[in-house]
C-alpha cells in the first residue's frame, strides 16, 4: 500500500466512528474521569456533627450495598433517595481548598512522633468532607447517570444537591452510586462525599480520602449492568478456544424493548474481530436480565507471564437499528491448575510462584493510586524475578489488575485481614457480619475478568482459624467465591500451625501457610490431595545500605539506630531470613511457591521499632545516642521514631536492598549476576574482621580484595549466599568472580570511596506526559569526585523546579526519617534520595530539576512533558 492509500484509508477509518457518533448525537455510554475540580475540607462543617456518625447511618450505607447485591432482580433506581436531615447544598464552600483526585489527606505534612509507628505516625484517623460542583446538559435528560468510586477511605457517604444517593462501608471497596433521579440536567449540581476514619482502625497506613480514581458513567437506560460481563474460557486446545461470555443488562427505563446483543472479540493490538456472534433479545421496564453466549477463538494466542496476550469483548446492544451501548472487557485466554504434587500449572506448565506480598500505598505518594507509580513498583519487581503478586490485606486498585494483566503477572486476590473478631477495636470486623457478602461479591465480579487472577483469598491470618464458627464463615466465603466464579480456587493465608490438620484447611481450595514451612511436610502426608502455597513468608527486616557488627545469626540480632543490618539474616520471632523458606521450598517440591512479605517497604508497621523502647537499643551514630540518652531520662522512655517498614525487599522510594540480589539470584537463575555485601568504607574497622556474602545466579565463586584472592568458594546444596566470613577490613576494591558449571558467569565489584564531592541525578524517564498524573521518579546520588556513590552519606539536599512539572514528593528510604515527604530539602540516606516529579495538566515543555547541597557540586536534569 503506498503513503497516499495508507493515509486515505486511515482517514476513513478515523472518520466513519466521527460519523456514527454525529448520527445519534454522542457515544451512548460515557465513562469519563471525575477526578478534576474537587473542594476539600477536614472536620464536619457546623450542623454536620453527631448525625452522620457511622452508627448513625450504617443502615443507609448498608441498604446501597444491600441493593447492589439484589441486584438481579430490582434495577438500581427503584428505590435511592432517603434523605438525611443535612443539607449541604446550600453550604458555602468556597473557602475549601481545590484539589483533583485521587488524593490522600493523611500524607501531607510533617509526621507525628507521638503518633503509632504502626499506622505510620499519620493522623490519618478523622473526618474529611469532598464536595464537586458540576454541569450535565439538558439534552442529557433520559439518560442514566452513575458516578463510580473505585475506594474511598473509609464510610464513604454521598449527597446529590442535598439528597443521600448512597455509601458503602469497606474503604477498598469499589463501588457504584446511582445519581440520576437527583440530577439537574441542563444546571448546576453539587456532590458531596463525606468519609469518616476511626481511630484504631488499620494494622498499618491506610490513607485517607478518595484515594483512588472516581468516574462519571452515562447510559441510556437500557446498558450492560455495572461489572455486567463475566468471561471465561471452558475449553481450549492449539486449534480453538470456546469463550463464553455472560452479560447481564438492565432496563432502567419504563419501555418494554426487543433487543439485538452483539458479542464481537478482537485481539489486543489488532484491529481485526476474532469471532463474533448477534441474537435478539427482549427486556420489561425495571429489570435485569442475563445473556449468554459461547464463540470460538481460532488458533488462540494465550496469555502467560512471559506472553501476556490479551483479548477484549465489546457487547453491543441495539434497539430499532440503533446502537444504546456497547461495553468493552479485557480477557485471556489461560488454563490455571493447582496440583497437589506438582504446584501451579499455568498452560498445563508448571510455573513456580516466585511471589511478593504488597500493601496499597505507594511510599512517599500515600495511598493515592497513581498508574505510573503503580507501573514503575511492578517494573521494579520484574526485574527481580516476581511472578506472582499478593494484595494484601484488601481488594487492590483496579490498575493493579489491569497492569497485571499487561505486564505477566499472576494475582492472589485477596479480600479481608479479619472475619468476625478484630485486630484493631475499629477495623472492618465491625461492617463484616452485614457487609462482608457484599463485598466479596462485589470483588469478584470486579475482578474474575483478568486473567492474572489465579486464587480467590478469603482472608489473612483470621482469628478463626480454629474453631468451627469460623470455619463456617470460611465456607461461606468459598461458597460464594465459587458461585461468583467456579474457575478459579480460594486460599486463606493460615498463620496458626494447627490450620492445617483441624479441619480450617478442608474448607478452601489451596491452602495457604504464613511463615509455616516447618510444616509443609506434615501438611502433606495428612492432606495428600490438597494443593499448598506459601502465602507469607520470610518477613526478613533490613534497611537499605546498614550493616553492623559483629555479624551474628541470631535472627533476633543486628539492630542498632532504629535500624537493621542489611546482612539478610534478621527477623522478628514468627519469621525467617529469605534461605530458611527457599530450603523449605526446595525440599518440599510439591509446595506452590511463596509470596515474600514484602516487595516494597511500607508506610506503618515498623516492626522490630513498633513500640516505645524502655530499654537502651545500640546506637551507632553519637548524636542518636545521645538524643536516646536524653529522652529515657526525661520520660523513662525512647519514643521510637520510625514510620515505615523494614521488611520491603525494595525500601520506600524504590532503591533495591542487598535482600533484591538474593531472590533474582533464586528466581532468574539464567540472568547471569552477582553482588557483594556489605559496602567497602569502613575506616573505623582497618584489620577487623568485616564478613563478605555474595548472591549470585551462579554456583561457585572467587573474592578478591585488593587483587588477592581471598578463596574460591561453592555453593551446597540449600546454600543461597557466599560467605567469607573472616575478612579482615582494608579499603581497596572487593570484587568477585562468579562462575556457573566451571565458565565464567558474572562479576561485581565494590571500592572504597573518596569523600562526597558532588551530587548526580538520574531520572527514570526523561520524556512524560503533560497530562497532570504522569510522573518522572529522579535518583539522586551523593557520589566521590570519581562518581563512587558513597555508601553512608546523608548530605542535606536542597530541591528547585523550573518549567511545567512539581514535586510532589521526597523520600530517601529512611524508615526513621521524621520529615514531610512533600519537604523540597532532605537529607540523602546511605548515598542515596528520591525526587518524584508530576507534570502538570495541558502544559507542554522542559522540566529542569536542580539539587544542591553543601560542599557538593550540583547537580540538574532535564524531563520533557509532552
Ligand atoms: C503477618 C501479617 C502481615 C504482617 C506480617 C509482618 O503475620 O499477615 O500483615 O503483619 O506479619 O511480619
Amino acid at each position: 500500500m503506498n503513503a497516499f492509500v495508507r493515509c486515505l484509508v486511515t482517514w476513513i477509518v478515523l472518520l466513519i466512528p466521527a460519523f456514527a457518533v454525529a448520527q445519534i448525537g454522542r457515544l451512548p455510554r460515557e465513562r469519563t474521569s471525575f477526578n478534576e475540580g474537587w473542594l476539600f475540607k477536614t472536620g464536619d462543617p457546623a450542623g454536620a456533627e453527631g448525625k452522620l456518625d457511622y452508627d448513625n447511618i450504617k443502615g443507609d450505607l448498608l441498604a446501597t450495598g444491600k441493593k447492589y447485591l439484589a441486584a438481579d432482580s430490582a434495577p438500581q433506581t427503584s428505590s435511592i433517595g432517603q434523605d438525611v436531615s443535612y443539607t449541604q447544598a446550600e453550604l458555602d464552600d468556597s473557602s475549601w481548598r481545590h484539589l483533583d483526585l485521587p488524593h490522600d489527606w493523611a500524607i501531607e505534612g510533617d509526621f507525628e512522633q507521638s503518633l503509632p509507628g504502626d499506622i505510620g505516625k499519620r493522623p490519618f484517623a478523622g473526618v474529611g468532607w469532598y464536595r464537586k460542583h458540576f454541569n450535565i446538559p439538558a439534552d442529557n435528560k433520559g439518560r442514566q447517570i452513575y458516578i463510580d468510586f473505585d475506594g474511598a477511605m473509609a464510610y464513604p457517604a454521598v449527597w446529590l444537591n442535598g439528597h443521600f444517593v448512597g455509601g458503602w462501608a469497606y474503604g477498598y471497596a469499589s463501588f457504584r452510586l446511582e445519581l440520576t433521579p437527583y440530577i439537574k440536567f441542563g444546571g448546576e449540581n453539587v456532590i458531596a462525599v463525606r468519609l469518616d476514619n476511626p481511630p484504631d482502625s488499620s494494622r498499618w497506613y491506610p490513607g485517607s480520602g478518595i484515594y483512588r480514581n472516581v468516574w462519571l458513567v452515562k447510559t441510556s437506560p437500557i446498558h450492560v449492568a455495572q461489572w455486567g460481563t463475566y468471561i471465561t474460557t471452558p475449553t481450549i486446545t492449539a486449534n480453538a478456544a470456546d469463550v463464553e461470555v455472560k452479560t447481564t443488562y438492565e432496563n432502567g427505563g419504563i419501555e418494554k424493548a426487543d433487543l439485538v446483543i452483539k458479542t464481537s472479540i478482537y485481539q489486543a493490538g489488532g484491529g481485526a474481530v476474532v469471532a463474533a456472534s448477534s441474537t435478539r433479545s427482549k427486556t420489561e421496564p425495571h429489570s435485569h436480565s442475563t445473556f449468554d453466549t459461547t464463540l470460538k477463538i481460532q488458533h488462540p494466542k494465550l496469555w502467560s507471564i512471559s506472553s501476556p496476550n490479551l483479548y477484549w469483548a465489546r457487547i453491543e446492544i441495539s434497539r430499532n437499528g440503533k446502537v444504546v451501548d456497547t461495553y468493552d472487557t479485557d480477557f485471556g485466554v489461560r488454563t490455571i491448575k493447582f496440583d497437589a504434587s506438582r504446584g501451579f500449572l499455568l498452560n498445563g506448565k508448571h510455573v513456580y510462584l516466585q511471589g511478593v506480598c504488597d500493601h496499597h500505598d505507594l511510599g512517599a505518594l500515600g495511598s493515592a493510586i497513581n498508574y505510573r507509580a503503580l507501573q514503575r513498583q511492578l517494573e521494579i519487581l520484574k526485574e527481580m524475578g516476581v511472578n506472582a503478586i499478593r494484595t494484601s490485606h484488601n481488594p487492590p486498585a483496579p490498575e493493579l489488575l489491569d497492569l497485571a494483566d499487561r505486564m505477566g503477572f499472576v494475582v492472589m486476590d485477596e479480600g479481608f485481614d479479619m472475619w468476625v473478631r478484630g485486630k484493631r477495636p475499629n477495623d472492618y470486623h465491625r461492617a463484616f457480619p452485614d457487609w462482608h457478602e457484599i463485598d466479596w461479591r462485589a470483588q469478584i465480579r470486579r475482578d474474575r475478568n483478568h486473567p492474572s487472577v489465579i486464587l480467590w483469598s478469603i482472608g489473612n491470618e483470621v482469628w478463626e482459624q480454629g474453631n468451627d464458627a469460623g470455619h463456617k464463615i470460611e465456607a461461606e466465603l468459598t461458597a460464594i467465591a465459587h458461585d461468583e466464579d467456579p474457575t478459579r480456587p480460594t486460599t486463606s493465608a493460615a498463620n496458626d500451625s494447627r490450620s492445617g490438620f483441624n479441619g480450617f484447611q478442608k474448607a478452601v481450595d489451596v491452602f495457604g501457610y504464613n511463615y509455616n514451612w516447618k510444616n509443609y511436610e506434615r501438611f502433606k502426608s495428612e492432606n495428600p490431595s490438597q494443593p499448598i502455597v506459601g502465602t507469607e513468608t520470610a518477613s526478613t527486616v533490613s534497611s537499605r545500605g546498614e550493616y553492623f557488627f559483629p555479624v551474628s545469626d541470631d535472627k533476633s540480632k543486628g539492630r542498632a539506630d532504629f535500624q537493621v543490618s542489611s546482612y539478610d539474616l534478621y527477623a522478628p520471632p514468627w519469621a525467617w531470613p529469605p534461605d530458611t523458606e527457599f530450603e523449605a521450598q526446595d525440599k518440599n517440591p510439591f509446595v506452590a511457591g511463596e509470596f515474600v512479605w514484602t516487595g516494597f517497604d511500607y508506610l506503618g508497621e515498623p516492626t522490630p521499632y513498633d513500640r516505645d523502647s524502655k530499654t537502651m537499643l545500640d546506637f551507632t551514630d553519637p548524636t542518636d545516642r545521645a538524643r536516646a540518652e536524653a529522652e529515657l531520662k526525661r520520660s523513662g522512655v525512647i519514643t521510637v521514631p520510625s514510620r515505615s517498614s523494614y521488611f520491603g525487599i525494595v525500601d520506600l522510594c524504590g532503591f533495591k536492598k542487598d535482600r533484591f540480589y538474593i531472590y533474582q539470584a533464586r528466581w532468574r537463575p539464567d540472568f547471569p549476576m552477582a553482588h557483594i555485601l556489605p559496602h567497602w568504607n569502613w575506616p573505623e574497622r582497618i584489620g577487623q574482621v568485616t564478613p563478605v556474602h555474595v548472591y549470585t545466579s551462579g554456583d561457585e565463586a572467587e573474592l578478591f580484595l585488593n587483587g588477592r584472592s581471598l578463596g574460591r568458594k561453592k555453593r551446597g546444596q540449600f546454600e543461597y549466599r557466599l560467605r567469607w566470613d573472616d575478612v579482615r577490613y582494608e579499603p581497596g576494591e572487593l570484587r568477585v568472580a562468579a562462575y556457573k558449571n566451571g565458565s565464567r558467569w558474572a562479576e561485581d565489584v565494590v571500592r572504597t570511596t573518596g569523600p562526597a564531592s558532588q551530587t548526580q541525578m538520574q531520572a527514570d524517564r526523561s520524556t512524560i506526559k503533560s497530562d497532570g498524573d504522569d510522573l518522572s521518579f529522579i535518583t539522586v546520588k551523593i557520589a566521590d569526585k570519581n562518581g563512587l556513590v558513597v555508601p553512608r552519606s546523608k548530605n542535606r539536599l536542597h530541591v528547585k523546579i523550573y518549567g511545567p512539572g512539581e514535586i510532589v514528593a521526597m523520600d530517601n528510604g529512611d524508615a526513621t526519617d521524621l520529615e514531610s515527604f512533600q519537604s523540597t530539602s532532605r537529607r540523602a540516606y546511605n548515598g542515596l534520595a528520591l525526587i518524584i516529579v508530576r507534570s502538570k495538566r495541558g502544559h507542554t515543555g522542559k522540566i529542569t530539576v536542580e539539587v544542591s547541597a553543601d560542599g557538593l557540586t550540583s547537580s540538574s536534569v532535564v524531563i520533557s512533558a509532552r
